[in-house]
């Protein structure tokens, strides 16, 4: 969601600012664009559409002594021209690129209008620039008129600002939206993530909120909107590199994850569990047995994970519940005295949990942030984190890390059980999920099956359910076609009249306890002309099913079976020519509410 990039004085500014988003067009993004400043004069290139149109619209040699770029995923507004950044205040002082939602800019628009500035887009953007402008024009410095505008701004924002008068300067300012400062050899650089300064900076500083000021190239000035937070800032390294990020020869970011399913759970293992001990924080491990009540909060795929959580740690008596981030929000029921939080997120700057974790914060109960992205907001706000060491995610449809999430909190489950022989349960997963990987061919020929349906509905029961849910989310995000996922025994009670013939029906069975009950549901849609593929294990399969993956414990069968949803939604896309890695409309890391 929404990105942006930004630096002084390199020589390569042109080349920094498109590559740089391009490598974050996996944000998601509808719209583009970039501002060079030279002696004074700003030029802007922006449009709706892809990075490759941006490039062929800015000139090849581009002299200019600063820049900033953006990708927006629309919020206030459509995705044209108008409402494209970089926008410029009305006396073109200022121009800046924003990601975040301002929640009060009507208020301030009025209040500017009344001023006499006009707006041409309907971005809240468009007010913070004027904002910017309206303060500096009474008198302020361009970093005063900055802090007051943010003093006013409700809501969230990362800011790069260029000042028509300061040519060899990027003004910035952050609150809940993703900023991190790069320091190269010759310059500094501003950007939404590690990403595009990878090849660039060799230190980093990731931007906290309330903090605002510039960078210059030899210098950086970070202010704090409360002077007793202002401290020196450290620059500390990455253990990305450029090669972490390439696709090592994959066509798409997405199978490349996928695939590195086993390597995902051989980490996950190593960093938590060494020599017959787990490696978690005892004062963490003591705070979930002392708590009574285990509170999940996640959104998309991690909350998908979050509900085979809950039954992990309900199967050994703790009370669990598993709130969608965005309705926990606003509707936050907790009944339990002393309840711990799991916030669950690959990216760790989802704005909807950000909201829930304001709330934790104010109840005072302890927090555990499992994400993938140390450094994070959520792992900075939190009392524990969990890191899933899962390696940059670049697809916008998350495989590995729901792989990372589940194995984590597999291994937690085990540490509070004391259950040692985890290992071995996972070296089984590992060889089946190499397995799967090998007979990927298989999985391509069920997704050519169901690729022409207009609908198609996943069946489970228990953790089977939670895959089908996943699964189904996969194949709405990349395929664009209708799905939806159902515990096999509600079927009856009403999605049953969705059935017809040649739906394509995808059922997952890997639990012995409910597997004839599932078989049975199968045979009422087959009766009426679905057409059936059921994915069963070696322990529970019959003849004609669909695919059949290896024997694994039943708690860990998600690890399994969620690959050959992610494989099917995968080659579904493929053969319907879908851009699989920037699937339409979303975002990878959702940075508004
Ligand atoms: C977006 C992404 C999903 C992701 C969800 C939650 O919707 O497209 O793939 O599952 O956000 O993201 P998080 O980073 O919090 O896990």
């Amino acid at each position: 969601m929404c990105g942006i990039v930004g630096t002084i004085g390199e020589k390569a500014l042109r080349t920094y600012l498109i590559e740089g988003l391009r490598s974050l067009e996996y944000r998601g993004y509808d719209s583009a664009g970039t501002s060079f400043i030279d002696q004074g004069k700003v030029t802007t290139y922006r449009l709706p559409g892809r990075i490759a149109d941006l490039e062929g619209l800015v000139p090849k040699e581009v002299t200019a002594s600063a820049g900033i770029g953006h990708t927006r995923w629309a919020t206030h507004g459509e995705p044209n021209f108008t409402n494209a950044h970089p926008h410029t205040s009305n006396r073109g002082l200022f121009t800046l690129v924003h990601n975040g939602v301002i929640d009060n800019f009507r208020i301030l628009k009025r209040k500017l209008e009344t001023q006499g500035f006009t707006f041409a887009s309907d971005t809240d953007t468009e007010v913070i620039v004027n904002l910017i402008e309206f303060h500096y024009l009474k008198g302020l410095t361009p970093l005063k008129a900055i802090q007051k505008t943010i003093e006013e701004l409700d809501g969230s924002y990362a800011l790069a600002i260029l000042f028509k008068e300061e040519n060899e300067r990027i003004y910035f300012a952050k609150l809940h939206s993703p900023l991190v400062i790069g320091k190269g050899e010759t310059t500094h650089y501003l950007a939404s993530d590690y990403l595009p300064m990878l090849a660039y900076a060799k230190t980093f500083y990731i931007v906290t909120d309330y903090q605002y000021g510039y960078i210059e190239q030899q210098d950086v000035v970070v202010k704090h909107l409360d002077p007793q937070e202002e401290k020196p800032i450290t620059f500390h390294e990455t253990e990305l590199t450029v090669d972490d990020i390439g696709l090592n020869g994959y066509p798409h970011y997405m199978l490349k994850e996928i695939e590195e399913s086993p390597e995902v759970v051989k980490r996950i293992a190593d960093n938590y569990f060494d020599d017959n001990h787990f490696l978690f924080d005892d004062v963490l491990l003591q705070k979930m047995k002392e708590a009574d009540q285990l509170i999940f909060l996640a959104c998309g795929t991690s909350y998908h994970a979050a509900m085979v959580g809950r039954r992990y740690f309900e199967e050994i008596g703790k009370t669990c519940r598993v709130y969608i981030a965005s309705e926990f929000a606003y509707y936050p029921e907790v009944k339990g005295e002393n309840p711990l939080f799991i916030v669950i997120s690959q990216s760790g700057e989802t704005a909807d949990l950000i909201r829930c974790v304001q709330l934790i914060k104010q109840r005072g109960n302890p927090l555990l942030t499992i994400t993938n992205t140390k450094g994070s907001s959520l792992d900075r706000a939190s009392d524990f984190t969990l890191l899933l060491y899962a390696g940059m995610e670049i697809a916008v449809a998350s495989t590995k890390a729901y792989i990372a999430q589940v194995g984590l909190l597999a291994l937690l489950r085990a540490a509070l059980m004391g259950n040692n022989d985890i290992l071995t349960d996972f070296i089984q997963v590992i060889a089946g999920m190499k397995n799967i990987i090998d007979s990927r061919d298989d999985i391509e020929t069920i997704a050519q099956q169901i690729m022409s349906a207009p609908s198609a509905f996943f069946l489970g029961r228990g953790l089977d359910y939670d895959v089908a849910v996943e699964a189904s989310l996969k194949l709405k995000e990349i395929t664009y076609i209708h799905s939806e996922a159902f515990p096999g025994g509600e079927l009856k009670h009403g999605p049953i009249a969705l059935i017809s013939k040649n739906v394509p029906v995808i059922a997952f069975i890997s639990d012995p306890i409910t597997a004839a009950a599932l078989r049975s549901n199968l045979e009422e849609v087959k009766a009426r002309g679905a057409l059936v593929y059921t994915i069963s294990n070696l322990a529970l399969a019959k003849e004609d099913d669909a695919f059949i993956t290896p024997n694994v414990k039943v708690y860990l069968s998600p690890l399994l079976k969620v690959i050959v949803a992610q494989y099917i939604s995968y080659f579904a896309a493929l053969h319907l020519n879908r851009d699989i890695d920037k699937p339409r409309n979303l975002a990878k890391s959702v940075t508004v509410e």
